[in-house]
């Protein structure tokens, strides 16, 4: 069986560059599966399906015509690489992503990315539904203040105006929804390691995760 690293925890976290790094580190192939929920969004917005239509985003979401291509994401060959980042599309993917037919819809698209020599899988059921068997699982979290933070410093970084106070309310909106939800609910399993990157910069996090790894 092809060895799996499921990677979870809030949104902000850094979950997706930590993990992106220890694929590369250890030259395993990568699962954003936060991109799929944020496509099937984006699919749904240009169609002009309602985020809150069960049936009609499930159609799309089993028929994403979507290719990963290193950095780039081309959803029915346009480049969406860029547009799918946005807070909108973060919030139409979490209301898209709360319909269990929709996960149930991507859940074989998400395992197909199961190829040696191995996965990282970013996401928040990689560890309970998608890769149950993952020989290692992370709850990686960083303090709402400090993801707050990190996210400010990340917009400015690319010139956008950002609101500290904001981010931080928005972040833990988010959270709070992702959190009570009846389907894939924000939390840490039994049986993953907790990552606290409150004080770790990237570099920390991800010789932590690759010492898990190795031990
Ligand atoms: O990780 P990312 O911010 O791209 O995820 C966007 C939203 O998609 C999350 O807030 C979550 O609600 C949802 N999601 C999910 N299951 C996953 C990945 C993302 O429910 N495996």
């Amino acid at each position: 069986t092809i060895p799996v690293i499921a990677i979870d925890g809030p949104s902000a976290s850094g979950k997706g560059t930590v993990a992106q790094r220890v694929a590369q580190q250890l030259g395993f192939h990568y699962l954003d599966s936060g991109a799929l929920y944020r496509l099937t969004a984006l699919a749904a917005q240009k169609q002009g399906v309602d985020w809150s239509d069960e049936s009609s985003v499930t159609r799309l979401a089993a028929a994403l015509d979507v290719v990963f291509e290193g950095e780039t994401i081309l959803l029915a060959g346009e480049d969406v690489s860029q547009s799918i980042r946005t807070e909108e599309m973060g919030y139409g993917a979490s209301k898209v992503a709360a319909l269990p037919a929709v996960r149930d819809a991507l859940l074989q698209r998400q395992r197909d990315f199961a190829r040696a020599p191995g996965l990282v899988a970013d996401g928040r059921d990689m560890g309970a539904v998608v890769f149950p068997s993952a020989p290692l699982k992370i709850f990686l979290t960083a303090t709402a203040a400090v993801r707050a933070e990190r996210r400010y410093k990340q917009l400015l970084g690319r010139g956008e105006a950002a609101d500290l106070a904001a981010i931080t309310a928005d972040l833990e909106a988010r959270d709070e929804r992702d959190r009570a939800r009846a389907v894939a609910p924000l939390m840490q399993l039994p049986d993953a390691l907790l990552l606290e990157t409150s004080n770790l910069n990237i570099e920390q996090a991800v010789a932590q995760v690759l010492a898990w790894w190795r031990e």
